[in-house]
């Protein structure tokens, strides 16, 4: 994902320096050159050893040592640079840096950056709160510095509040979002449904269907990661939203109707990829409820067909796509669906090929447009949304 891609990590004197050892080696699975710079009190933290081994590249602490590969290293290092991250980031080099000081070769690499930086302050909440900390905060964000707000709570300190920097798999996401793909999305707004709804039969009971959601947010995460503006309705589900998505969540058909319907229309693309329950229970009063709880026999209606919806009222320009889920004639009933529906591309799967569906990491989809038809082969939920937003970017040029 992030080949061919340099990634500066500066680490400052915070007991939260060993959790970066992390970060370093995903960024280097990623396949990233990752390049770490210390302060000489980061030292005291965790070995420069650590950073080298995990990243194969030598770790950078002093601006005049004469054993480096370039010529004027903290230049030449800056200028490969795609995105740097000070993590964690002392009161004192957020100070230094906001102030113009370069006394080191952290702080003078950063000063000859022209890429993207982002902070991530960790400290004592008192440090955090002090003025004169968060003058210096506002001051970086001023000249563009992305600061990540420091989460709240347990420090190593031994007090509780905010300082703490966040973990380094939130740290991965801000470094994605900056450098992660071409963002050929940049400037669109994507909606994406996902997961299952819940119809309440009784305060206890519903209908629902076998969703993960897992489609949905990969489809989101990854357009997101592309540059584009996403909401994401999504039903019940067990998995983590993705960070830097516009979350709406819903439970009934009902419900994601109505917070589909009410951003549809500022939208570019919509991506249905929610298994909306078909039916739901009719409405009966508590009284029959409770009477008829022995033998308790359900009245059905159907649901909102949003898909419909949507493609009945499709804005200029707007771009259409449904999932279709079948175990026959897969084919037919999608470019059925895609004819009745008004809808640009349904994306199919046949539940009975294995690798398919709900539930798994991967899928096996059929992406289907009024001229076309790709099968993809078998892949990961991740790659098959790659492949669904490829496709629809070339068809929306
Ligand atoms: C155990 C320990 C933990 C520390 N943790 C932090 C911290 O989380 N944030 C911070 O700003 N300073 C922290 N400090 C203080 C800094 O290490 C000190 O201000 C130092 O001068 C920072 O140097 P640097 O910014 O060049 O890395 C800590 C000091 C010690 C001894």
């Amino acid at each position: 994902m992030l080949k061919g891609k340099t990634v500066l990590l500066g680490i400052t004197g915070s007991i939260a320096a060993y959790k970066i050892a992390y970060l370093a080696s995903a960024l280097h699975k990623l396949h990233a050159d990752v390049h770490v710079l210390m302060t000489e009190n980061a030292t005291n933290f965790i070995n420069p050893i650590t950073f080298e081994t995990l990243t194969g590249n030598k770790c950078l602490v002093d601006t005049f040592d004469r054993n480096f590969q370039f010529q004027v290293e903290h230049v030449s290092i800056a200028k490969k640079a795609d995105v740097v991250m000070i993590a964690p980031a002392s009161a004192n080099v957020i100070g230094k840096i906001a102030n113009g000081l370069a006394d080191d070769m952290l702080t003078t690499t950063v000063m000859a950056c022209r890429c993207q930086k982002l902070f991530a302050p960790a400290m004592n909440t008192a440090m955090y709160e002090n003025p004169i900390v968060q003058d210096n905060i506002r001051k970086l964000k001023h000249y563009g510095y992305e600061v990540i707000t420091p989460a709240s709570g347990y420090l190593a300190c031994g007090d509780t509040g905010a300082g703490k920097m966040p973990e380094p798999e939130t740290l991965l996401e801000y470094i994605l979002r900056e450098v992660a793909f071409e963002k050929d999305l940049s400037g669109k707004k994507v909606l994406v449904t996902a997961g299952p709804t819940q119809e309440a039969i009784d305060p206890v009971r519903c209908l629902t269907n076998h969703s993960s959601g897992k489609m949905g947010y990969a489809i989101a995460k990854m357009a997101m990661l592309r540059g584009a503006e996403v909401t994401l309705v999504s039903g019940p589900t067990a998995i983590e939203p993705p960070l830097f998505v516009k979350v709406l969540p819903v439970t009934s058909a009902r419900d994601m109707f109505e917070a589909v319907t009410g951003v549809s229309d500022q939208q570019d693309i919509i991506i249905k990829a929610a298994a909306v329950a078909d039916y739901r229970p009719k409405q009966v009063s508590e009284d029959k409820v409770k009477k008829n709880d022995d033998q308790a026999s359900i009245e059905l209606e159907r649901t909102d067909d949003i898909l419909k919806y949507l493609g009945q009222h499709k804005k200029d320009g707007q771009f259409l796509c449904g999932f279709s889920m079948e175990t026959k004639n897969m084919i037919g009933n999608s470019r059925a669906k895609l004819e009745k529906k008004n809808l640009d591309m349904v994306a199919a799967n046949n539940l009975k090929v294995e690798g398919a569906g709900f539930q798994g990491d991967t899928n096996v989809l059929t992406l289907i447009t009024q001229d076309e038809e790709v099968s993809l082969p078998l892949m990961s939920k991740e790659d098959a949304a790659l492949k669904i937003l490829d496709k629809i970017i070339s068809l929306t040029k």
